[in-house]
């Protein structure tokens, strides 16, 4: 079990950064463009700055990913921890007022997840997650949903920041979902996605193109209280390749066969790998 002192860490961050995200929707904040349609605020800057002091004062040698300053300096001797941060998961939501956003914040110890913490403020709903000692939401114990059929499965998804230039597939697996599940929901927020499987509101949750601080917290939430992440073949899931499946386990093998037998119908004009 990984020592206390963790969890209480990140559980302190995300909740100092979901006051920060508060105090923003009221006074307002500037917003940057990152990309075409990729944006940046203020308040992304501000929370992971935070989350930088806090961690740098009581573990100094740790090393952080995080999503607005990158990872450790270039010539820091590599530690066994590394803190993986999102700042705001939702960033697009929280630049439109739409209160569906969270800060995630996630502990690997020599390559493993170990901790994990998010925390939505306007629900006042903190996931933590602590691995081998269950997955929680305000306290209270988390167990995914019990559904085995995907025709009776509510499914979420998301898409990337470059979807203008290559969305054709996505598309058409969205569709594809659309046709297999009783519905399927886009939320804009991959780590309270999830959080929601985790918590048995959604039934599964497929990516392609996240980011390590998407997803390092909330996979484990959700194998926690008892579900499965995977990619999106099915294989062994990594945080790095960026492509997921996390479900309640009954309905994992439905969604990796939905998305096999999609891809082999077009697997002579595929164009996103992965
Ligand atoms: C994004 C959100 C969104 C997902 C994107 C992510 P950000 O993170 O999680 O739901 O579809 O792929 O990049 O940019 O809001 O931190
Ligand atoms: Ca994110
Ligand atoms: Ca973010």
């Amino acid at each position: 079990m990984p020592d206390p002192v963790f969890l209480a860490t990140a559980t302190e961050i995300v909740l100092r950064a979901g006051e920060i995200q508060l105090a923003g929707q009221e006074k307002g904040f500037r917003v940057d463009k990152k990309g075409a349609i990729d944006l940046v605020t203020e308040i992304d800057l501000e929370c992971e700055r935070m989350c930088r002091a806090v961690l740098a004062e009581r573990f100094p040698e740790h090393d952080i990913l995080a999503e607005e300053f990158g990872g450790s300096p270039a010539g820091k001797p590599k530690s066994r921890f590394q803190w993986v941060f999102d700042p705001v998961d939702g960033t697009t939501n929280y630049a439109h007022g739409l209160p569906i956003y969270c800060a995630s914040l996630g502990l690997e110890i020599d390559g493993v997840r170990e901790v994990g913490a998010i925390y939505d403020p306007s629900r006042r709903e903190l996931f933590t997650a602590e691995r081998g000692q269950g997955a929680y939401l305000n306290g209270r114990r988390l167990r995914v949903s019990t559904t085995d059929t995907l025709l009776d499965a509510l499914l979420v998804t998301g898409f990337p920041y470059d979807m203008h230039k290559q969305g054709d597939e996505l598309i058409d697996l969205f569709g594809t979902f659309l046709k297999s599940a009783r519905a399927v929901r886009r939320l804009g927020s991959a780590a309270l996605d999830l959080c929601y499987v985790a918590a048995g509101r959604f039934e599964a949750f497929w990516e392609q193109k996240l980011h390590p601080w998407d997803v390092a917290a909330g996979a484990l939430i959700v194998e926690e209280a008892g579900g499965r992440v995977t990619g999106m073949d099915g294989s062994p899931f990594d945080t790095a390749a960026g492509h997921l499946i996390a479900s309640n386990g009954l309905v994992h093998e439905q969604v990796v066969d939905v998305i096999r037998a999609f891809r082999a119908a077009r697997a002579p004009e595929r164009t996103v790998n992965d």
